[in-house]
């Protein structure tokens, strides 16, 4: 039987990896844009780095590792997601007793063992962003920003949700209330009383409805807020209304991985189907001592690709580049010496099989070119070429030896030189 590639997991052929790398194209110029630079981090890590920084209790570790012995007797596990690896990157490279603020960007795939469905894969895609060393409120609205830039940029339509989930002052007095709360409610699913016991705060986002109602009463994170937290939280609300993003605050917002510290925010997108997340993030300012570093506070998101290519429509890229055919065998190694010339800076489709006039043009329409360049037997003979610029509809033989300048370069650029 033919194999096939695993459940959950997709190839991404043309047209869509046109989509998958314009989008990373640009992704990438917005990061930079906000002063991030490229990081790439393994896909595989040892299963321990997921464990303590996505945390035991979150359905991630608990449900989805994909966590393997190598033969090296190493317990290693493919990358859930992407910041783990970042912050085990800036500590063991010492960054963190460098100082200063540290900014990168990360793209590539992410393997979670989930059930596949529309918008849910095992293998996907994320583009990250990670920050170190700003404590600021203004860092987490600047990347909010951010995240808002590069779904502008591509016209998809959003609603963003903001929670803070305090810090180690104001959660621990927050989560005993909460316990005691859940304690007096033995109605609750069984995953929330599991949850009660090793990650309260984890209940607020059940999606099970009876779960939902009895939470409607629950006491409020918000309300519970040291005054720091507040503050920040205050001003990001300013921030976000003051550059023109509208959101929502959404109590119940506590995001599937245990390292959030205040700021938590999801993007999502009516367009999609249940998988409506199309990006999420915060700060998590405890992670990078709680891995070994120095204490370093940090914000970030990661977008998932795939969600974002649904909802991409490209426009038709200009006509561009070259498209050689011969019409004579004979004028077959001519040809291919023309097309490896002229990728030096153009693109260039090249048909190696004589065809007539006629199913070069249309070849050449349909790979997009804007000059097609063929050679039949009167060109041979004149050792020159049959140009057409498909977008003018003009059209002339050149000699070419005329192509190209003293300097080598290509001179030939529209048939009006
Ligand atoms: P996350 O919310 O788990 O956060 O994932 C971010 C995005 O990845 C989601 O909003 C969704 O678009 C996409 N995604 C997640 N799981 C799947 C899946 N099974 N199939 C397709 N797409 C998926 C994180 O991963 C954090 N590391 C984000 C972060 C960075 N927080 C701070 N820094």
């Amino acid at each position: 039987m033919a194999i096939k590639a695993l459940r959950g997991m997709k190839d991404i052929l043309p047209p869509l990896s046109d989509k998958y790398l314009a989008f990373i194209e640009k992704a990438s110029h917005i990061a930079k844009n906000y002063n991030f630079s490229y990081i790439e981090t393994p896909l595989l890590e040892e299963t321990a780095l997921f464990r303590r920084s996505v945390g035991e209790s979150s359905d991630i570790v608990g449900k989805e590792m994909y966590q393997f012995i190598d033969k090296g007797d190493n317990d290693v596990c493919l990358r859930p997601e992407g910041t783990a690896g970042v912050v085990r990157s800036f500590i063991e490279h010492k960054l963190d007793r460098q100082g200063g603020v540290h900014r990168f960007f990360y793209y590539g795939p992410m393997f979670r063992y989930e059930r596949p469905q529309k918008g849910r894969l095992r293998e996907f895609h994320q583009f990250g962003i990670e920050s170190f060393g700003e404590p600021s409120v203004y860092e987490d609205a600047s990347i909010i920003l951010l995240a808002r830039d590069i779904l502008d940029a591509f016209g998809i339509t959003y609603e963003l949700k903001i929670n803070s989930l305090g810090c180690p002052a104001c959660m621990p007095g927050y989560r005993q209330k909460l316990v005691e709360f859940l304690q007096s409610h033995e109605d609750i699913c069984e995953d929330c009383k599991r949850r009660r016991e090793t990650n309260p705060i984890r209940v607020l986002d059940c999606k099970n409805e009876g779960c939902q109602a009895i939470y409607e009463e629950a006491p409020k994170l918000s309300e519970h807020l040291c005054a720091d937290c507040r503050r920040d939280f205050t001003k990001l609300q300013e921030l976000l209304t003051q550059n023109g993003v509208s959101f929502t605050i959404d109590p119940h917002l506590v995001r599937g991985l245990d390292y959030y510290t205040k700021t938590a925010f999801e993007f999502t997108s009516s367009h999609l189907g249940a998988q409506n997340a199309v990006a999420g993030g915060g700060r998590y300012d405890n992670l990078v001592e709680y891995l070994g570093g120095k204490p370093t506070p940090a914000v970030g998101f990661a977008i998932g690709i795939e969600r974002i290519l649904d909802l991409i429509e490209l426009p038709r890229s200009p006509r561009q580049g070259y498209y050689i055919g011969v019409m004579v065998p004979e004028a077959t190694d001519i040809a291919f010496g023309l097309a490896q010339k002229l990728r030096r800076s153009e693109r260039v489709a090249m048909q190696y099989h004589p065809k007539s006039l006629k199913a070069h043009l249309k070849a050449a329409d349909k790979h997009n070119v804007r000059y097609a360049l063929i050679i039949g037997e009167d060109e041979l003979a004149k050792d020159a070429v049959w140009i057409k610029d498909l977008e003018e509809s003009s059209e002339k033989v050149i000699p070419i030896s005329q192509l190209w300048s003293d300097d080598d370069r290509l001179r030939y650029q529209n048939l009006e030189q």
